[in-house]
């Protein structure tokens, strides 16, 4: 029979946001079972997510460090550690399992610091440990085609990018009557102490910095930004120029006081033969013009898909996709990596497909840039 994982969660209980959907996530793949959890620091909720998810009551652990330290004990412990606690818990979280020998998936962003985000990179290495971090949006059938399509040359020679991250949850900030209504579990994102330097940057901007590296390789060199916060703690809005490591320029601009925007990640890429579009609202859809041509709107699962990655897709074209898929597309190949290492195969390019560490320490490092800029005058920061 087919080898089966062991896997466990810090953070995500029944009433938290992420967590659910990585659980539901993961639960596309029959080789990841869920065995343990520390679901949250409330005894109730945490108890409560461990009955609803009929785990042990011996692998419901009041804190996640008896969690690593027992669960690396036991022979049948967890091979993985799934991390969804707000942002400041998640250095210590990792470092605590990585120490303890147990592969990580860490959501973003990867921590507070640029130090301590290298310092778990090294870890990871030093210790041969998968680490992966949950920028979803990649596991997007689509995002894979556009990836596959660039390099491939279709759009030419990269000579300028545009991207946008835009929601409006955050509306009332701007009003001082309104200021920190609890309107949901998530206004923790507005507080430094649970969010670190920022929030709208760390918490969105950075899925737009990792979805371009990742379509197109480009690593930023420098930029310079402009952040708002409108007498808030933290930034709500920020513009950014963008200089990348081959000398083409970019545009960034996230907010969460954009009225009339969900989850609104947009990201254009323009060549010299042509350019792609993809928004995370129709993540099933590509939209390519062809240098002089009329612009086509791709759709995944149909048959002129030619690109390997098309077959990333779990439904027929017509049968929209999204949020869960990306994310169990990032997890198949993190699981396949996983049962590769246990193996001591190696895995193959494919499945090593997935947001790492190093993709978590470019996020943290970005994050830094951009509060550094902004506060600087929007002078131009050096990555
Ligand atoms: N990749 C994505 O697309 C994506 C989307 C949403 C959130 N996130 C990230 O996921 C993380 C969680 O966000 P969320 O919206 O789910 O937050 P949330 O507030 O909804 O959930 C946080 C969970 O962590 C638990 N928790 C808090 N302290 C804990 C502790 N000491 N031990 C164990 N559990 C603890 C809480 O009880 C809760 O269950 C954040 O870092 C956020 O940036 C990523």
């Amino acid at each position: 029979m087919a080898e089966r994982l062991r896997y466990g969660m810090v953070g995500g209980s029944l009433n938290a946001f992420i967590g659910e959907v990585h659980r539901k996530a993961i639960a596309f793949d029959p080789r990841a079972e869920l065995v343990a959890g520390c679901f949250s620091n409330i005894e109730s909720e945490n108890v409560e997510t461990g009955e609803a998810y009929h785990i042990a009551t011996d692998r419901v652990y009041a804190d996640y460090m008896e969690m690593a330290k027992a669960e690396a004990a036991r022979p049948d412990g967890i091979d993985f550690v799934c991390i969804t606690t707000p942002n400041f818990l998640h250095y210590a979280i990792a470092k605590e399992f990585l120490m303890a020998g147990i592969h990580v998936v860490c959501e973003k962003p990867l921590c507070f610091k640029v130090e301590e985000a290298e310092e778990l990179a090294a870890l990871a290495a030093e210790k041969d440990l998968v680490f992966g971090v949950t920028y979803s949006y990649t596991g997007n059938t689509m995002t894979k085609v556009a990836k596959e399509m660039i390099a491939a040359g279709k759009i030419g020679k990269i000579v300028s990018v545009n991207a946008e991250y835009v929601q409006d949850w955050l509306l009332d900030e701007l009003d001082e009557a309104h200021s920190g209504s609890d309107k949901n579990l998530s206004v923790w994102r507005t507080d430094p102490e649970f969010s670190g330097i920022s929030n709208c940057v760390g918490d969105i901007g950075t899925h737009m910095e990792n979805m371009i590296h990742y379509l197109t390789g480009m690593k930023i060199k420098r930029l310079a930004a402009t952040t708002n916060s409108y007498g808030n703690a933290l930034d709500l809005n920020a513009n950014m120029l963008i200089e990348y490591d081959n000398g083409v320029n970019g545009a960034y601009w996230c907010s969460q006081v954009a009225a009339g925007h969900m989850n609104g990640l947009k990201v254009c890429i323009y060549g010299t033969e042509g350019s792609l579009e993809w928004e995370q609202h129709f993540p099933d859809y590509l939209r390519y013009t062809p240098r002089n041509g009329a612009p086509q709107t791709l759709s995944r699962g149909c048959g002129y898909i030619k690109e390997a990655a098309g077959a990333c897709g779990r439904l027929p074209s017509g049968h929209p996709e999204g949020l869960y898929v990306a994310f169990a597309n990032v997890y198949r190949n993190i699981i396949s990596t996983i049962l590769k290492k246990k193996a001591g195969q190696t895995p193959t390019a494919e499945e090593l497909d997935f947001p790492t560490v190093i993709d978590g320490l470019n996020g943290v490092k970005f994050v830094h840039a951009v509060i550094e800029s902004a506060k600087a005058g929007t002078k131009w920061v050096e990555l």
